[in-house]
């Protein structure tokens, strides 16, 4: 098995090699690199990133890769070629085609620094946006978090880390200096990707999208980092203007403008009480029951110490109620499902 792993990676890092040459040399690289320059990138960025493209055609990577003696089964395995229906196979037709094509190209690494997926990005309007390697044996997206290996590299302890959902977010940044920004990989951020960022930094802030989507990731987000919330740890959100990601806010107002925002973000306990009082009034008696019953069960997720404790004396102030109350309510409520 971990013999099969070594000829998927070995795949992947030829496919990587592949693409970047093909971002130098190939007759589409111009259309390639005018995007991403119009993306404000540099070349320098880029290679830091190992940005290469995918160029059109059905079969430019199978090929390379077939020279290469890899087998087809592994480039299959590995996410790169997609078996063609053999029902629908015309005469002629190859068995396999390349999954990624006429696409800018971003390798996703392991902490080891090791490719182990891809996603792509059309070079215009065309859907889908982004297509992205499937899970293999090498690659589990719910673990891993785009940018980490590379964050690492340019400091080896960072104070802190922000998590924002794209691939295009991670590399802005990191093109105005801010390198300590990562990605989930279309997938929820989860208790896991907050243990790996913890054991690097004290500090983690979420910066989703300005809009609905980023708004409701955000809030999951925080549940999810409910069980994560040592003492010691701080999780931050910052919300970010109705239509702005973190690229077009970067690239407006510059490093300087998104750091302060960092630095203005607000805590996740702030979060946690604004949001819970968006349409409660805790003046009245009905009011402060609802806001029991959705406030202590996840309260309740949090471990037991000093931030938990002071979550309920929140709670006893903003409800006007006595700690015993509070504390009798936990013990009764079960913990919300994590
Ligand atoms: N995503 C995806 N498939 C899509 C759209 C999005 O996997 N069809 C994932 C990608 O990881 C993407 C992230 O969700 O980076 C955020 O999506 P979106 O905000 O639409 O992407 P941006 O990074 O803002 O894309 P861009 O700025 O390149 O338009
Ligand atoms: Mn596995
Ligand atoms: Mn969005
Ligand atoms: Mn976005
Ligand atoms: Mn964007």
């Amino acid at each position: 098995r971990s013999s099969e792993n070594n000829e998927l990676l070995s795949s992947l890092e030829q496919a990587n090699v592949y693409f970047q040459q093909q971002l130098r040399q190939h007759p589409a690289r111009n259309k390639a690199v005018a995007y991403l320059k119009s993306r404000g990138l540099t070349g320098e960025v880029a290679k830091r990133f190992a940005i290469g493209l995918a160029p059109p055609g059905w079969d430019n990577l199978l090929k390379h890769l077939d020279e290469y003696k890899i087998k087809r089964p592994i480039q299959e395995k590995a996410g790169l070629i997609i078996a063609r229906d053999p029902e629908r196979q015309q005469e002629r037709q190859d068995t396999h085609y390349d999954r990624f094509r006429d696409r800018i190209m971003f390798p996703i690494r392991d902490s080891r620094g090791r490719v182990i997926a891809f996603g792509g990005r059309v070079l215009g309007d065309d859907k889908p946006k982004y297509l992205n390697s499937p899970e293999t044996p090498v690659y589990h997206k719910s673990r891993e978090l785009y940018g980490l290996y590379e964050a690492r590299k340019a400091a080896r302890k960072p104070e802190r880390f922000v998590i924002v959902e794209g691939y295009m977010d991670v590399v802005a940044l990191a093109q105005h200096g801010i390198n300590f920004a990562v990605a989930t990989l279309g997938t929820a951020s989860n208790t896991s990707h907050l243990e790996k960022l913890f054991r690097l930094a004290p500090e983690v802030i979420f910066c989703f999208d300005g809009d609905n989507a980023g708004r409701t990731a955000a809030w999951r987000a925080l549940q999810a980092s409910l069980p994560a919330m040592e003492d010691g740890r701080q999780i931050r959100f910052l919300f970010l203007p109705e239509g702005e990601d973190p690229d077009t806010l970067v690239r407006k107002e510059g490093a300087d403008g998104f750091l302060a925002r960092l630095n203005r973000s607000g805590s996740l306990s702030n979060y946690f009480f604004e949001h819970m009082q968006q349409d409660i009034d805790a003046t009245t008696m009905d009011g402060k029951a609802r806001l029991f019953s959705q406030c202590i069960p996840l309260i309740k997720l949090l471990p037991r110490g000093l931030f938990q404790q002071l979550m309920l004396d929140q709670l006893a102030q903003i409800t006007g109620s006595q700690r015993d109350t509070i504390d009798r309510l936990l013990q009764q409520t079960p913990a919300a499902a994590p």
